[in-house]
């Protein structure tokens, strides 16, 4: 396999993250946790019992824990790694409310068609868009995406980059290839005031 790309590229390997999460153990959030996006999550995804939503690309972060802990009763997480899964489905046997699948967010056929009122994503596009062939991996996820999304459900994107150039990923996989119509668009929430904390 090859390993000899830059770090950043990494982000968008299997490999990568099975290692990383193999010598971290701790929880950890990437940008920002839970309770400071809750007034914005609340806003968009206010807790309601029959509600289902999708973290994607959850890693080993605590932001699932604090949305339960808030009051949301579904929350189905899923990652590449294998490596945190495992980790994660030991680390909240005892807490039904959360789901932990081990999963390629660009292949998401074990979920029905709108079947989500909510997907999450707190770096995992950001990673895709750092490794090889960006445009069809993060147009294969976004079409995913959408398609896992109910009627009106909203797509919470929390992102590094600038928002022009995500803008120009998901109109292409959702505009351009699609043509929907566009009343039919999910929103989307843009976080681009994030500070560079990644590491
Ligand atoms: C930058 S980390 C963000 C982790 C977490 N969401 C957070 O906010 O702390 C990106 C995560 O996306 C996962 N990931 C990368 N590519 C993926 C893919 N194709 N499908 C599912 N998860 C993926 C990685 O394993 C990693 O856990």
């Amino acid at each position: 396999m090859a390993r000899e790309t830059s770090s950043t590229q990494s982000y968008s390997e299997k490999w990568y993250w099975d290692d990383r999460y193999t010598n971290e153990s701790d929880s950890f959030d990437w940008y920002q946790n839970y309770s400071s996006l809750s007034p914005l999550i609340n806003l968009y995804l206010p807790p309601h019992p029959t509600h289902r939503s999708l973290v994607i690309g959850c890693g080993n972060s605590a932001f699932s824990e604090g949305m339960v802990d808030a009051g949301y009763e579904d929350v189905v997480n899923i990652d590449i790694s294998s490596v945190v899964i495992d980790a994660m489905n030991k680390k909240h046997s005892d807490r039904p409310q959360l789901k932990y699948l081990k999963m390629d967010v660009r292949d998401m056929k074990a979920f029905e068609d709108a079947s989500f009122d909510a997907v999450i994503d707190k770096g995992t596009l950001d990673s895709i868009l750092c490794g090889s062939n960006s445009r069809q991996h993060s147009t294969q996820m976004i079409e995913e995406v959408w398609r896992v999304l109910k009627d009106k459900g909203v797509y919470i994107l929390v992102t590094i980059f600038v928002v022009d150039y995500v803008l120009f990923y998901l109109f292409n996989a959702i505009i351009f290839d699609f043509i929907r119509d566009l009343s039919y668009l999910p929103d989307y929430i843009w976080s681009s005031q994030l500070s560079a904390s990644a590491v």
